[in-house]
């Protein structure tokens, strides 16, 4: 699996504050893998034989945002050991679910948030989504298509450099949230031992997410038939959310009703496959040896039903125990958020964890 090469988009520069540079970058990756012929087998294909798998290969341009702290020592001639979070969405969310575009709402910027703290950050659009390249037949966007872009990806950041005096990095943390934290499993699940990811941060995900309420399927309906005028060419197994209202506390105080309209204007698709497969969380990461986080909101209403996350230490077992050679695990319940820990009132909480987190995964 080559990747081919990089393109910038835009020479300019987002300033977040004084101490942070960001840019938009295009990166192609290519990805060669094997898909369940039914693209709603929940295990995306890991337990099937051959007979119902095909192949998709395909080169697939991925969107991203990428921040770097301007203190950063620029390349010069030694090569940079530096650290970089790549940022991966849930479904019907893009990149700006880290960094929300509007200057209303940078205080909700996980970007800016890590930015200032020193951390450099790619939020990326999966295969897709967005800005990234969306194939033409929703049953390629499976978990093994976008899930090997995301780990091509990482590879790329550690051996190109991204952008002009930007060195490769040498230690890449997937952050992931809800089914973005879903693929970055299903990659470690495939990569293992090869992982180029040194730890990975899962948010609102837990492995037996087949136990909490499901979306009624009239709350997922074909992108084209909830939005003509943007999706219409799309083929139905494209899908969208028209109402994320879920992914907020049921305590309306908890969060700005701004950002819930916020929130519908900046949704995007997923696809059945993806959804569907979302099941794969369930699986043991068996090879994986980095080290893994995963952090929940205790008010998130899909994720923490019933209940499920108050008793850390018995879900912190059970979790690990699906990553058997991790060099570490550990789960980590913040009080008062919703499954969207980005986008409430208690982020700042959120974004302090993640980034305590990454610079423990970083030493
Ligand atoms: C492959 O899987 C299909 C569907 O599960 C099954 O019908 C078939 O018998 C299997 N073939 C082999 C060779 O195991
Ligand atoms: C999408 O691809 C699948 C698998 O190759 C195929 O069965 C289906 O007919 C395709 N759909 C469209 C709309 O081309
Ligand atoms: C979204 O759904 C919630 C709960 O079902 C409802 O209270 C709210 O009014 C809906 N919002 C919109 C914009 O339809
Ligand atoms: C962002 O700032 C606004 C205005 O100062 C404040 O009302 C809001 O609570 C802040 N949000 C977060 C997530 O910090």
């Amino acid at each position: 699996m080559l990747l081919i090469a990089l393109v910038v988009l835009f020479h300019f520069y987002i300033a977040f504050g004084a101490s942070c540079n960001c840019s938009p970058v295009l990166v192609p990756v290519h990805v060669d893998v094997f898909v369940p012929k039914d693209p709603t087998d929940i295990f995306a294909g890991l337990k099937s034989n051959l007979s119902s798998l095909r192949r998709v290969e395909a080169i697939y341009s991925i969107y991203g945002l990428f921040c770097q702290p301007e203190s950063m020592p620029a390349s010069g001639g030694g090569k940079d050991p530096g650290v970089l979070q790549l940022l991966v969405h849930g479904i019907t969310y893009t990149n700006q679910y880290w960094s929300p575009s509007v200057e209303e709402f940078q205080n909700y910027s996980y970007t800016a948030f890590s930015c200032d703290r020193g951390l450099s950050s790619l939020a990326i659009d999966w295969v897709g989504v967005g800005l990234s390249t969306r194939p033409a037949n929703s049953s390629d966007m499976q978990h093994p298509t976008v899930a090997a872009a995301l780990s091509q990806l990482a590879h790329h950041l550690q051996t190109v450099s991204l952008l002009p005096g930007v060195p490769p990095f040498k230690t890449i943390i997937g952050i992931g949230h809800s089914a973005g934290s879903g693929l970055l499993t299903f990659a470690a699940i495939i990569d293992g031992a090869r992982s180029p990811f040194a730890a990975l941060i899962l948010t609102s995900a837990l492995s037996d997410a087949g136990a909490a309420p499901t979306a009624p399927s009239s709350l997922v309906p074909s992108a084209r038939d909830d939005t003509p005028l943007r999706w219409g060419a799309l083929d139905p197994g494209y899908i969208t959310a028209p109402n994320r209202s879920i992914f907020y506390p049921v305590d309306s105080t908890a969060f700005s009703p701004r950002m819930q309209l916020f929130d519908a204007f900046t949704r995007d698709v997923g696809s059945v496959a993806i959804l569907a497969q979302t099941g794969v969380v369930s699986l043991a990461a068996q090879n994986y040896g980095g080290r893994v986080a995963k952090v929940l909101g205790a008010a998130d209403q899909f994720i923490c039903a019933d209940g499920r996350c108050e008793d850390v230490a018995a879900l912190s077992a059970a979790e690990g125990v699906l990553w058997p050679e991790a060099e570490s695990f550990e789960l980590v319940v913040l009080q008062n958020s919703g499954h969207d820990l980005n986008l409430d009132f208690f982020a700042p909480a959120a974004f302090r964890t993640f980034v305590g987190l990454v610079k423990k995964f970083s030493r």
